[in-house]
């Protein structure tokens, strides 16, 4: 028997340990943009919601309250046009890394099969992978998945380049993947976070064709409403595909809470809070991109989501001890794949006034 331990790397946070260490030492504390947690408070709506609920002795439903996946049906036709999904389509995550790093498994996809993931890519889309010893094929933009490929993994706005794939461009994605019969799974936990450009959902009418079969989106509430405390996320898409997941899911008791269903089914009601935290986050892009580039930087990509992808042409282990000297802790390219040899990933989940030190020290 082969533990799946053995088959996972090292875990990439656990390698800033010592980078993390310096920085802490500067004498104005440390600028944690390494990873992208939220710092802003939770929103009223929400916690009054979750309290609401805390007496409940019973278990909650895997498939979620139906007032819950009718919110997420309303949420996405009202924040991103995707018309067409069934409340029965939807199912709530215990947040979204666990759905990641588990579909291949949830899938049933077999050893030997191809899990294609981008080019640059949230490591846990490789991880889940490896989980059920599937082989890992990493595309570039536009790069069609191979025969055996089994799920492909799209990330649009892109962690960590913060790259947003066109319309075109999704729908070429799709086509190429229905081709060798492969399952889409859209990663848009970014998606309500565009700045230049205006992100689109698999699932929208134009990217899908109306034709939901193959086509998974999943979404997390982490960063739209503050709610990466509260392990909050779900997938949604091909009716059958859902069926199956929650099938196994409801075997495996992977359920959300009760409380956190009625916090997320509140959060999806409300739009004001995700634009009064969209818009600090847009502030605090708008005050470190520039510091970056007066600081020398090339800001790549970057037009959506919580991260500014940059470089100075030099590997970037060296630009994090630059950083880090500076108290200023980033995260490596590397962390991403073998393309980000010389990019760091700034994020901009810290605080106005972590942020004014960033800018402050980077002058
Ligand atoms: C691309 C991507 N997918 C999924 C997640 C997981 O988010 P959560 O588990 O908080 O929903 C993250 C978190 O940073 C992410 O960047």
């Amino acid at each position: 028997m082969t533990p799946p331990a053995p088959r996972l790397p090292e875990f990439p946070w656990d390698t800033l340990a010592d980078q993390a260490a310096r920085a802490r030492r500067h004498e104005g504390g440390l600028v944690d943009l390494s990873v992208g947690t939220p710092v802003d408070p939770v929103p009223a709506v929400v916690r009054e919601a979750l309290a609401s609920v805390a007496d409940q002795p019973g278990y909650p439903a895997t498939h979620g309250t139906p007032a819950l996946r009718e919110a997420t049906v309303a949420a996405l036709a009202r924040r991103f046009g995707v018309t067409g999904l069934a409340a029965d389509a939807v199912l709530p995550t215990i947040g979204s890394k666990e759905l990641v790093a588990w579909l291949p498994t949830l899938l049933g996809v077999r050893p030997g099969q191809v899990v294609a993931i981008p080019e640059l890519a949230y490591p846990t889309y490789e991880v889940g992978a490896r989980l059920v010893g599937a082989e890992v094929v990493r595309l570039a933009v536009g790069e069609a998945p191979p025969e055996g490929t089994a799920l492909v993994w799209l990330n649009s706005p892109s962690n960590p380049t913060g790259r947003v794939l066109s319309r075109d461009a999704l729908v070429a994605a799709v086509e190429a993947a229905r081709r060798v019969g492969a399952v889409v799974a859209s990663d848009e936990c970014y998606l309500s976070l565009g700045w230049e450009v205006e992100p689109v959902s698999v699932l929208h009418p134009s990217v899908s064709g109306g034709r939901l079969d193959g086509l998974l989106a999943v979404h997390s509430l982490s960063k739209s409403s503050n709610l990466a405390g509260y392990r909050a996320g779900f997938v949604t898409g091909d009716p059958s595909l859902v069926a199956g997941l929650l099938h196994v899911r409801k075997h495996a008791g992977m359920i959300v809470p009760r409380p956190v269903q009625a916090a997320m089914t509140a959060a999806l009601a409300d739009d004001e809070h995700v634009a009064a935290q969209k818009a600090l986050y847009a502030a605090r892009r708008d005050r470190l991109r520039p510091a970056l580039e007066a600081a020398g930087f090339k800001v790549d990509h970057s037009e959506a989501g919580l991260y500014l992808w940059t470089t100075r042409g030099e590997d970037a282990w060296e630009t994090v001890g630059w950083f880090a000297e500076r108290g200023i802790l980033v995260a490596p390219g590397t962390f991403y794949g073998p393309g980000g040899g010389q990019h760091v990933r700034v994020a901009l989940t810290a605080s106005d006034e972590r942020v004014a030190a960033a800018v402050e020290r980077l002058r």
